[in-house]
């Protein structure tokens, strides 16, 4: 019997479908290589906003069709989607044959096992501190790595599902990261991305953040370390003092801005003025020159002014991350700003949100060209899409780099010296050519 898995949303949901993978495998479950292959069809599921619901939604019952022509296949939704909407789902989508929550993927098995004679659905137990300790994911991707250092979320930003559906946020114990991080280099993952909602806030044992990148850089297996996401609330400097001195940790950090307004981002319980955000990237820039600042920004929040957009707008500008992913505020029931009163408009928002793409898309082709003439150390990842003559791969500041040369290269460390820019991706040529 073979599974395959269709992951949806955030990179925590990535790590999840390496981890489902991983347990269904070690009960000896085959992978499919693709839907037409599998016996069952797992969707892993985000609901961040309502459109990734319905995204989602939208494709397991267009899939379903697929029930008729092979009568045994099961589908199953897991993930975000499956935690807020529950067993509901099992009877408004009668194609789905099981919902699992993000706590839940221990019991898979067991619930594939059982799912023809399945009556007692409600009996699946959940537990609100799985860590998975003694599951093992099975990495998908050939040579970047992520490694789940926390779960769960407890800031509660009032726009935000997450922390209703993922729960009470809980760290792993260290050292099984280490191990963890430790196997995956082995394996050839010499790129590592530490995952948690709010990592710089990791607490395990007296061990926090910055401590446990001291002790991952130290692991002899891997070459580079990033990690998502952090929340400035949190970003100490002893963190900052850490991201400068250890050499593999990479010249990148992805540092969720969400607005420019001082009274917005308190509605929105973020916990830092703008201020304060300002201040972080100065440090950042100061200590790690060259460091790559990516964000995520929103426009559209309840009760946001034209002048307080504005100020959001601003603030990008003066900042200029190398990227940044740009919303419109999407109410998400249960959340506290989803009960404001004093919701923008939909074509409010989407102007908005066209602006920010805008402005970003022009810093970005700026910063990107900025770049030429740079020599950069690139892990090659796989040959181009469009080419096979050209490999791609990831410079430590988390940059896309393609350049010619033959798959014989792909896993290696190469220099490159970057000659293009086009949009999101720099072109180069290898300095080593052996
Ligand atoms: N833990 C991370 C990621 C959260 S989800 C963090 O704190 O940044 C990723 C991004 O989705 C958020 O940073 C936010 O910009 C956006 N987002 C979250 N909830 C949203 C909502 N209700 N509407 C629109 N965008 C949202
Ligand atoms: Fe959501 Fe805020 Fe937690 Fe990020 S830190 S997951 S935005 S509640
Ligand atoms: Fe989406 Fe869940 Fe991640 S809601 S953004 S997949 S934590």
């Amino acid at each position: 019997m073979k599974f395959y898995i269709e992951t949806y949303g955030c990179q925590m949901n990535v790590a999840d479908s390496e981890l489902v993978a991983g347990i269904l495998v070690r009960e000896g479950w085959g992978q499919a290589r693709s839907m037409d292959e599998a016996d069952v069809i797992l969707f892993n599921t985000c609901t961040v906003r309502q459109h990734a619901e319905d995204r989602v939604l939208g494709r397991i019952t267009s899939e379903a069709r697929r029930k008729h022509a092979k009568p045994h296949l099961k589908i199953g939704i897991l993930g975000c989607v499956a935690q807020r909407l529950g067993n509901s789902l099992l009877t408004d989508y009668p194609m789905i044959d099981l919902v699992v929550g993000t706590d839940q993927y221990l019991q898979l098995p067991r619930m594939l096992s059982m799912l023809d004679n399945w009556g007692a659905r409600d009996s699946v137990e959940t537990n609100p501190k799985q860590l998975y300790f003694d599951a093992h994911p099975l990495r998908q991707g050939r040579h970047s790595g992520f490694v789940t250092i926390m779960r769960g979320c407890d800031n509660y930003c009032s726009y935000c599902i997450v922390p209703h559906v993922r729960g009470h946020e809980r760290s792993r114990i260290t050292e099984d990261i280490l191990m963890e991080v430790h196997h995956a280099g082995k394996g050839g993952f010499k790129d590592i991305t530490l995952l948690g909602q709010n990592v710089n806030s990791y607490s395990y044992d007296g061990v926090g953040f910055p401590e446990l990148l001291v002790r991952v850089n130290k692991v002899p297996t891997i070459r580079r370390v990033r990690f998502i996401t952090s929340h400035p609330k949190d970003l100490s400097d002893v963190l900052i003092g850490a991201m400068a001195e250890l050499d593999k940790v990479c010249e990148h950090i992805h540092l969720p801005m969400q607005a420019g307004d001082d009274t917005i981002l308190q509605r929105m319980n973020r916990g830092y003025t703008s201020g304060h955000y300002l201040g972080l990237v100065e440090k950042l820039r100061a200590a790690a020159p060259g460091i790559a600042v990516t964000s995520d920004i929103m426009c559209g929040f309840p009760g946001e002014t034209e002048e307080q957009f504005q100020r959001t707008f601003d603030l990008m500008e003066q900042i200029r991350f190398d990227y940044a992913y740009t919303f419109k505020y999407s109410p998400r029931e249960g959340t506290a700003a989803a009960d404001m009163s004093d919701q923008v408009p939909e074509e409010v928002r989407l102007e908005r949100l066209n602006r920010l793409i805008d402005l970003q898309s022009r810093i970005t082709t700026e910063v990107y060209r900025e770049q030429i003439g740079t020599v950069k150390e690139v892990f090659v990842e796989q040959t181009s899409k469009k080419s096979d003559e050209e490999l791609s791969g990831r410079s430590r500041d988390s940059k896309i780099v393609v350049f010619p040369g033959h798959a014989g290269r792909i896993s290696d460390f190469v220099k490159v010296r970057i000659t293009e820019a086009s949009g999101w991706t720099l072109r180069g040529e290898a300095l080593d050519n052996e």
